[in-house]
C-alpha cells in the first residue's frame, strides 16, 4: 500500500465532502416535529407459505419537511415489509423486478442452498420474476433480504432495497419474551443518509466515500428521520438491523440505561446480557431488551464512527474531512422512546431464554486465510487505480478483486473449517453466505468481545478475526456462495470472493 498516493487521492476527494455542510443547516432538518416511528407491515407467511415481493420505484419523504425523494422498495416505496416465517416451513417465494435495471435479491442470514441464495449470479432482469423455494430450517432469528447486484449493491440498497426476515418458532411467549409486533416487539432498520438542501435523498459517492464507505450525516429508522416511538411501560424488545452501507454504530441510551442483548445475527443467546454500549457493523443484527417500566423518556444515540483509519494516513483523512466540512464527528440522535400510561405484557427481564451454546469446535477439516485488501499500492494514479468499471479504487481479498467467473474456494459439505480473516487500513465487516459461525478470537486477544458471542454470519474484523464455520448447505459452481466485506462500496469495488460447497 503506497500511503502517499493514497493520501493524495484522498485530498482530492475531500472537497466533495463539503457538500454535506449545507444539509446541517437546511430548514427541513431543523423542523421540531419528529415523526412517529413507522413500523413496516408484517407479512406473516406462517399460514400462507407464500412470499410475494415486487421491487419497484417510488417516492418517499424521509422528514416531515422534506421534499419527496425518488427511492426503491419491495412492495412499497422505500424498504420492504417485515417478513415472518416459521422454523420448518417451506416458503414459495416470488420476487418480481419492476425496476428498469437488473436486480439480485439475497436472503442474508437464511441457511439455504446456493441455488436459492440470491447472490449476484441470480440477478433478475427488468420485468422478470424469480421463484425460489425457501426451506426454513434454522433456529429463530432476525435475518434480512437486500439487493445484491454486482457491482450495484451499494446504490440499490441505499435507494431502499432491503427488508427484515424474521424466523420464529412460536415459542417466544413461553420464553417470556415480548412478541407483539409494533407494540412491545419493535423492528428497527438503522441507516445513515445524506440529503440535499430540500431533504431529498442523495447518493453521489466521491473517492472518499468509495475508499471509506459512504456515510450519511443523518440517521433514519425504518425510513424516518429521527422518529419518536411510543412504547408501553414494560420490557420492550428491539430487533436492530444495521442496514447502512458503511456506518458502524456505537449504540447507547442518553440516560445510560442498559440494553440486554438476547440475540445476535443467527439466533438467541442463552440469557440476556446487559451492556451500556453496543457496536453494530453493517449487516449485523442484534435483539435487545430494554426496561421502560419507570416511564421516563429516553433517546437512543450513536457515538461517532471512527472507522476511517488508524493513527496513520486514513486517520488524517478523517480529520481532514471534518476540518473541511466543519462537521464534528459527534453523537448522532437515532430515535426517542416515550413510555405511555399502559402497562405492557412483560414486566420483568427474562433470565433464561434458550439452551446454552454448544462448545466451541476444536477440530477443523481445514484452515483458510483471507486478507481484506485495499489495493491502491503500486498502481498508477488516475484511470489505472480505478476498479473494473472505472468507478473507484480496486479492492480485493487475498490480492484478487471479485471475478464472477472465478470460484475462489471449494469447501466440503458437512465440514467445519477454521477461517482467519485479516483487515488492513480499516475495519471491515466480513459476511459469509449460507452459514452461521462462531467467533473464536477477535481484536481483544482474549475471549471475544460481547458482540461476538453467539451465532453470527457477519463479524467486524478489526485487524484479525478467527471464526469456526459450519458448512451445512450445498452450493454448485453456477450459484456459489459469497464472502465479502459488508461495507457495500468495498463489496462493489471487489472485496468479495465466492465458494462452492459439495
Ligand atoms: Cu448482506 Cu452478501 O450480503
Ligand atoms: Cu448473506
Ligand atoms: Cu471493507
Amino acid at each position: 500500500m503506497d500511503r502517499r498516493l493514497f493520501l493524495k487521492s484522498s485530498l482530492a476527494a475531500a472537497t466533495t465532502a463539503a457538500v454535506s455542510v449545507a444539509t446541517m443547516k437546511a430548514p427541513w432538518a431543523r423542523t421540531s416535529a419528529r415523526p412517529a416511528l413507522p413500523m413496516p407491515s408484517l407479512l406473516d407467511l406462517t399460514q400462507s407459505g407464500r412470499l410475494d415481493l415486487v421491487a419497484q420505484q417510488g417516492t418517499h419523504r424521509f422528514g416531515q419537511a422534506s421534499q419527496p425523494s425518488s427511492t426503491f422498495g419491495y412492495n412499497q416505496a422505500y424498504l420492504g415489509p417485515i417478513v415472518r416465517a416459521n422454523q420448518g416451513q417451506e416458503i414459495a417465494a416470488r420476487v418480481r423486478n419492476n425496476l428498469r435495471e437488473p436486480l439480485a435479491t439475497h436472503w442474508h442470514g437464511l441457511l439455504i442452498p446456493g441455488e436459492v441464495d440470491g447472490g449476484p449470479h441470480l440477478a433478475i432482469d427488468p420485468g422478470e420474476a424469480w421463484e425460489p423455494i425457501l426451506q426454513i430450517d434454522q433456529p429463530p432469528s432476525t435475518a434480512w433480504f437486500h439487493a445484491h447486484t454486482h457491482p450495484h449493491t451499494a446504490r440499490q440498497v441505499y435507494a431502499g432495497l432491503a427488508g427484515v426476515f424474521q424466523i420464529s418458532d412460536g415459542q417466544d411467549g413461553a420464553r417470556g419474551l415480548p412478541h407483539e409486533h409494533g407494540v412491545d416487539d419493535l423492528t428497527l432498520v438503522l441507516q445513515d443518509r445524506r440529503f440535499d438542501d430540500d431533504g431529498r435523498l442523495s447518493y453521489r459517492p466521491g473517492m472518499f466515500d468509495r475508499m471509506q464507505g459512504f456515510r450519511g450525516d443523518h440517521i433514519v429508522v425504518n425510513g424516518a428521520l429521527n422518529p419518536r416511538a411510543g412504547v408501553p411501560r414494560s420490557i420492550v424488545r428491539l430487533r436492530l438491523l444495521n442496514g447502512s452501507n458503511a456506518r458502524i454504530y456505537h449504540l447507547r441510551f442518553d440516560d445510560g440505561r442498559p440494553m440486554h442483548v438476547m440475540a445476535s445475527d443467527s439466533g438467541y443467546w442463552p440469557q440476556p446480557v446487559p451492556t451500556n454500549e453496543l457496536r453494530m457493523a453493517p449487516g449485523e443484527r442484534f435483539e435487545v431488551l430494554v426496561d421502560f417500566i419507570d416511564g421516563g423518556d429516553v433517546s437512543l444515540l450513536t457515538g461517532s464512527d471512527q472507522n476511517r483509519g488508524g493513527p496513520g494516513m486514513m486517520g488524517m483523512m478523517g480529520n481532514m474531512r471534518s476540518f473541511i466540512t466543519g462537521l464534528v464527528d459527534d453523537d448522532l440522535p437515532i430515535l426517542s422512546f416515550h413510555p405511555e400510561g399502559r402497562k405492557g405484557a412483560i414486566d420483568r427481564m427474562p433470565e433464561k431464554i434458550d439452551d446454552d451454546l454448544d462448545q466451541l469446535p476444536t477440530n477443523f477439516a481445514r484452515k483458510r486465510e483471507f486478507s481484506l485488501d485495499m489495493m491502491l499500492g503500486g498502481m498508477p494514479m488516475g484511470r489505472g487505480m480505478m476498479g473494473g468499471d472505472g468507478a473507484g479504487p480496486a479492492m480485493g481479498i487475498n490480492g484478487r478483486p471479485f471475478d464472477m467467473r472465478h470460484i475462489n474456494e471449494q469447501v466440503s459439505l458437512g465440514t467445519t473449517e477454521h477461517w482467519v480473516i485479516e483487515s488492513n487500513m480499516l475495519m471491515h465487516p466480513f459476511h459469509i453466505h449460507g452459514v452461521r459461525f462462531r467467533v473464536l478470537a477477535d481484536e481483544t486477544g482474549q475471549a471475544p468481545r460481547l458482540e461476538n458471542r453467539g451465532y453470527k454470519d457477519t463479524v467486524l474484523v478489526d485487524g484479525r478475526a478467527e471464526v469456526a464455520v459450519e458448512f451445512t448447505q450445498p452450493a454448485a459452481p453456477e450459484t456459489p456462495f459469497m464472502y465479502h466485506c459488508h461495507i457495500l462500496e468495498h463489496e462493489d469495488a471487489g472485496m468479495m470472493g465466492q465458494f462452492g460447497v459439495s
